[in-house]
């Protein structure tokens, strides 16, 4: 099929590249000039596992095209996808701005029947306002096409977006006409051939699908935060309780860890988007604003156990930061924990010592940007002779188990603040550490004893 993808941010480029990979013809559009010249080029501006080999063997292949115009991909187009950008409004709503600037675009462009296909999320109804502005600039033409509006939700994991496009646990799509479904059936086929996966609905629905799967995740970490702060309180391990709750299999496993809370471009947006999108219903969400409200309080609890032990006032001490990601596997900063942990320490006079496999750049130019106190170096046991303390916030692979001797040896202190719970079962007080995770009596360092 012919396919044009509208917006190369993450969605956007990992879908377009993999429609392509799978024997499409995929035109991805932006309007970022430089973007798409280094696109063209094989420069891929985000990190992501696989995706940089993927586009330059397609782009190769002459199945994957770049370009500024959208009349280049709308020519011989089957399918459009609009992948642009929703990001937060300032009060909490997803902002349609880009995706209504792109439908009235295709509504002034389009010259032959397509299928308009909402990737990017967005709220319940934006289908009928997609419709209603393509509409809008063919009754301004006086022209008659036929085109369909399909919702069809992106659910990939940042680091792991190639496997997950590749290999959804499900497509949800959300079509009220029977044709544009059976085309977007016949699309999404390949990947899911080996039993259907394939989960077709009301677009209303389809729509609602994504911010409850996220929001139902997210749900989840804050709970789990939660009752790692009550295990603190009480004596108890969340580690243990975690791993008791989790094979209950009608609770699971999957996404009960509990850490310095959720970051991301997603969770943290749609979380936001659905509250609002109930407020506006005459609906007060009260979990899903604890949700948020328990997540905000979390990003702090690794700072706060270092001001427990070290006192109010920092000045003078240096700490060795490992991890500035989001989450592994990833140099999205968006939202991590660590800029608010960073800065909290910084405020009050450390100095930070940092060092993460693929963020440093993003953190260096753009998150962390101007912020003084904090250096830059390029390896993990280069951040530490002379720190204070140590302290993870990302659970990439290369930390998870160091060389705790030389660790020892160099450090000025021996401690550890493990905001990812990485290193419980090394036992390291009997290796001569003090040692603070998240959920986890410390009799000396409890952050909510107050109360
Ligand atoms: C998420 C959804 O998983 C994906 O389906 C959706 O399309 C986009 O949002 P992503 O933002 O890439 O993907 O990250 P994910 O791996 O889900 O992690 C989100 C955050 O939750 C991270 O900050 C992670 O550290 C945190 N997390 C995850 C926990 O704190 N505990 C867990 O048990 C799992």
């Amino acid at each position: 099929m012919n396919l044009t993808v509208v917006g190369t941010g993450y969605v956007g480029l990992v879908s377009g590249t993999c429609f392509s990979e799978m024997g499409n013809n995929v035109t991805c559009i932006d309007v970022d000039k430089s973007k798409i010249e280094k696109l063209r080029k094989g420069i891929i501006p985000i990190f992501e596992p696989g995706l940089e080999a993927m586009v330059a063997k397609n782009v190769a292949n002459n199945c994957l095209h770049f370009s500024t115009e959208l009349k280049d991909g709308l020519k011989n187009a089957d399918i459009v996808f609009i992948a642009v950008g929703t990001p937060m409004g300032e009060d909490g709503s997803a902002d349609l701005q880009y995706v209504t600037s792109v439908a009235h675009q295709i509504g002034r462009e389009m010259d032959h029947s397509v299928i308009v296909v909402d990737k990017s999320t967005v709220p319940v109804g934006t289908a009928e306002k997609v419709r209603d502005a393509i509409q809008e600039e063919l009754d301004k033409r006086g022209v008659k096409i036929e085109f369909h509006v399909v919702s069809n939700p992106e659910f990939l994991k940042e680091g792991a977006a190639i496997e997950d496009f590749m290999k959804p646990d499900r497509v949800v799509i959300g079509a009220e006409n029977e044709i544009a479904m059976k085309v977007m059936r016949d699309l999404y086929h390949p990947f899911t051939h080996s039993h259907d996966r394939i989960i077709t609905m009301d677009i209303r629905s389809a729509e609602m699908t994504k911010y409850v799967a996220n929001a139902m995740l997210a749900t989840k970490i804050s709970f789990m935060n939660e009752v790692a702060n009550i295990c603190e309180l009480v004596g108890a391990d969340v580690n243990k309780v975690r791993i008791g709750i989790g094979s209950d299999s009608r609770i699971g496993y999957s996404f009960i860890y509990p850490g310095s809370g959720y970051g991301g471009s997603c969770f943290p947006k749609d979380v936001k988007a659905l509250k609002k999108i109930a407020q506006e219903n005459n609906y007060e969400p009260e979990l899903i604003k604890a949700v948020e409200e328990v997540n905000d309080r979390q990003k702090l609890v690794v700072a706060h156990k270092i001001i427990r032990r070290f006192g109010e006032d920092l000045s003078g001490k240096t700490f060795a930061v490992w991890g500035l990601a989001f989450k592994p596997g990833t140099d999205d900063m968006r939202e991590a924990p660590a800029i608010y942990i960073i800065k909290e320490l910084v405020k009050r006079g450390a100095t930070i010592k940092a060092y993460d496999p693929k963020a440093m750049d993003e953190s260096q130019h753009f998150y962390l940007k101007g912020v003084k106190g904090i250096s830059y170096l390029n390896s993990k046991y280069a951040c530490v002779p002379d720190a204070d303390a140590l302290i993870l916030l990302t659970e990439w692979k290369e930390f998870r188990s160091p060389d705790f001797g030389e660790l020892k040896e160099k450090m000025k202190l021996p401690i550890i603040f493990d905001g990812r719970n990485q290193y419980g079962v090394f036992n390291l007080e009997e290796k001569g550490f003090e040692y603070y995770q998240i959920g986890v009596k410390n009799v000396k360092n409890m952050i909510f004893n107050e109360h």
